[in-house]
C-alpha cells in the first residue's frame, strides 16, 4: 500500500500519471473511492495524461461511462447514480473486463461486483487544509 500526500489539483493529476506510466503494459481496472470533489475526475484527467489522451476528461455526471480512444483506450465510468447488478450490467461495464483498462469513480457502489484484480485508489478529503487529499493507492502486481 502506498499513501501519498497531495496539495492541489495539479499535485493530484500528477499523481495521477505517475501512477498510470507504472501500471503493467495490460489492461487493468482501477476502481477509485472518495467522496464528493475528493479529486477523483482530477486524478482521471492526469491518468489519461499518461496514456497521451490529452484534453477533455470532465466527470460524467449525467453520463456513466466516457470511453478516450487513443494508443490505448480508456474507459472511464462514474458510477454515482448506479446502485445494483442490473444497473452496472447496462453500462456495458462487464463486457469491456479484462480486454480494456477502466478506471471507475464511485466504486463504493458496486464493490461486491468488482473484479478481484482491481487497483484500488482511495482519494480523502483532510480537513486540516482545503486542498489537501490523501491519496492510498493498493498493492497490486
Ligand atoms: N489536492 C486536490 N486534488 C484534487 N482536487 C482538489 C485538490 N484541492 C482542491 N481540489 C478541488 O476539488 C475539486 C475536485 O473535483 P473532482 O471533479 O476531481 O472531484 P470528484 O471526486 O471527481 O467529484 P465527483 O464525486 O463530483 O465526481 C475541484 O474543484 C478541485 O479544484
Ligand atoms: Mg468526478
Amino acid at each position: 500500500m502506498l499513501t501519498l500526500e497531495s496539495n492541489s489539483p495539479e499535485e493530484t493529476e500528477n499523481i495521477g500519471s505517475e501512477f498510470a506510466k507504472k501500471l503493467p503494459d495490460r489492461p487493468v481496472i482501477i476502481a477509485l473511492y472518495g467522496d464528493l470533489a475528493a479529486g477523483k475526475t482530477t486524478f482521471v484527467r492526469g491518468f489519461a495524461r499518461a496514456f497521451n489522451l490529452a484534453s477533455d476528461v470532465t466527470s460524467p455526471t449525467f453520463c456513466l461511462l466516457n470511453e478516450y480512444e487513443g494508443e490505448k483506450n480508456l474507459y472511464h465510468f462514474d458510477l454515482y447514480r448506479i446502485c445494483d447488478w442490473y444497473g452496472l450490467l447496462s453500462t456495458g461495464f462487464f463486457d469491456l473486463v479484462g480486454t480494456e483498462t477502466m478506471i471507475i469513480e464511485w466504486s463504493e457502489n458496486i464493490c461486491e461486483y468488482l473484479p478481484r484484480e482491481a487497483i484500488k485508489v482511495k482519494l480523502e478529503k483532510d480537513f486540516s487544509s482545503e486542498n489537501k487529499r490523501i491519496i492510498t493507492i493498493s498493492d497490486y502486481n
